[in-house]
């Protein structure tokens, strides 16, 4: 007996009960959308062409009805009887989950090979475990087209990632356009392209009408050479090479502060602006005569104080600004303004540091969500990078370390890809299949998660070609 057209939703849902009955899909020709829920209609109308399905939108009543209902944000239900599909959402996101839902069930359905070409009857609940879902892509280091984003954001929101975290410029390259840094064009050190004012609106649209964020970075002060080869009279040393901004010349903070009032408003409905942070050598600091004194009359140990001290004053900029600062997660205990999101990239520890500041934290730890490094040790890979199986990215859990007051500290998963090993061409190998796993960890709840089943599930959408759909979405 062939199994029930809903036992291969992935990420698994809360709950899904069995009814008697089936619904023959061959009957479907409309479906209508609650007002509320338009931007879903070119959603649903995009899957339907690619299932080959003549299923038209109409208002009113319709053979699929998605309607708002009192559910929390990203929850949804669909409910299969032999006359009708219904679905409810509470929001627009949870509309689109159901929508992507509602379609793996009718590849399930009506795959070749399969005997009846109908769903089987069913009530589904599903709520995400977590609010945050991100995924972080570096465009920096290699550049990726606007075509390309707009399908990675399509491929993002058929897994029910929700945050897309984007890694803009790094030492390799600055990929839009700034009037504050208007001498930094499309050459990379690593590959060439900037994106233009009107591909970052055309991407913004998109991200918007799938319910995704995006969340911009600017990374300093480390990270930084491409600009400061081009502005060195940022850095400590102008006549040397810095990857860091000087953190004593009140220039660089001007500087950084117009960047980051740009980037706001170049991405106005972002809520969450990444800051960086990341990695900064400290060494030019220290032997810097302008670093040094702001030292002194701040009072400070350590140019790590003054670093933190920095970037304090930037994330209260951006607080002033109506947005939400984001960092990632230091190398040393930090205090930072209690809304800063901490993203906690390179060891647990950082939740354990930071819930006393009063900080929420993002589980991006390397070894479990980097997606750059390997699934096997048979693809090229670099020396600081380990092997990250679909496994590994499935049993991602933060939730596993710690206690109560702990586990309120966190807001969600990111799971990034930096791009030193990844041109373009590379990416999807490197999303696929882990996505599918990703997308389990960061929605589905523990006592819904099991690694057999979600290898039968993911094997049975293999059979369906949904695989090649989504790759291609
Ligand atoms: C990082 O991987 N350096 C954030
Ligand atoms: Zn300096």
């Amino acid at each position: 007996m062939p199994e029930h057209t809903a036992s291969i939703l992935i990420p698994a849902p809360v709950k899904m009960t069995p009814r008697p009955g089936k619904h023959q899909v061959r009957n479907l020709t409309s479906f209508s959308v609650s007002p509320e829920f338009n931007t879903v209609v070119p959603e649903l109308q995009r899957l339907f062409k690619a299932l080959a399905m003549p299923v038209e939108s109409v208002s009113g009543a319709a053979d699929i009805e998605l309607k708002k209902g009192p559910l929390p944000s990203g929850a949804w239900q669909i409910k299969i009887t032999p006359e009708k599909i219904t679905i409810e959402a509470g929001e627009r996101t949870g509309a689109g989950y159901a929508a992507n839902a509602l379609a793996q069930m009718l590849f399930a359905a009506t795959a070749k090979g399969h005997p009846e070409d109908a769903l089987d009857c069913a009530e589904i609940e599903d709520a995400p475990r977590y609010p945050w879902r991100g995924f972080m892509l570096d465009s920096a280091r290699q550049f990726q087209d606007k075509d390309f984003i707009k399908k990675f954001l399509r491929t993002l929101s058929a897994f029910r990632i929700n945050s897309f975290h984007w890694h803009l410029v790094d030492s390799q390259g600055w990929r839009y356009p700034s009037k504050i840094a208007a001498k930094l064009g499309p050459e990379g050190s690593w590959s060439f392209g900037q994106y233009s004012r009107e591909d970052l609106q055309e991407i913004s649209q998109c991200a918007r009408e799938l319910g995704i964020r995006i969340i911009p970075e600017v990374d300093v002060p480390g990270h930084s050479s491409f600009l400061l080869e081009h502005y060195p009279e940022y850095t400590c040393d102008p006549a040397g090479k810095c990857n860091e901004f000087c953190l004593g010349k009140t220039g660089s903070m001007k500087m950084i502060q117009e960047l980051l009032a740009e980037l706001m408003a170049i991405f106005p409905d972002s809520p969450i602006i990444h800051i960086g942070g990341d990695e900064a050598n400290s060494a030019h600091w220290e032997k810097c005569p302008d670093c040094n004194a702001a030292l002194k009359a701040k009072n400070l140990s350590n140019m790590r104080e003054l670093e933190n001290d920095f970037m304090v004053e930037l994330a209260h900029f951006v607080l002033s600004k109506g947005r939400t600062p984001m960092i990632w997660g230091p190398g040393i205990e930090q205090v930072y303004p209690p809304e800063t999101v901490i993203q906690s990239w390179l060891n647990f520890r950082d939740n354990l540091r930071f819930h006393k500041h009063g900080n929420k934290v993002i589980h991006s730890v390397h070894t479990s969500l980097y997606f750059d490094y390997p699934a096997s040790l048979n693809e090229y890979w670099e020396s600081w990078m380990m092997e990250l199986s679909e496994q590994g990215v499935y049993m991602t859990d933060p939730y596993c370390m710690w206690y109560e007051e702990l586990k309120n500290t966190i807001l969600g998963l990111e799971a990034c890809l930096w791009t030193e090993t990844a041109p373009q061409h590379r990416i999807m190998s490197k999303l696929f299949p882990r996505i599918f796993a990703y997308a389990e960890s960061a929605w589905s709840s523990e006592e819904n998660k099991n690694w057999n089943d979600y290898l039968r599930r993911k094997g049975k959408l293999e059979a369906t070609g949904y695989l090649d759909f989504i790759r291609d979405i």
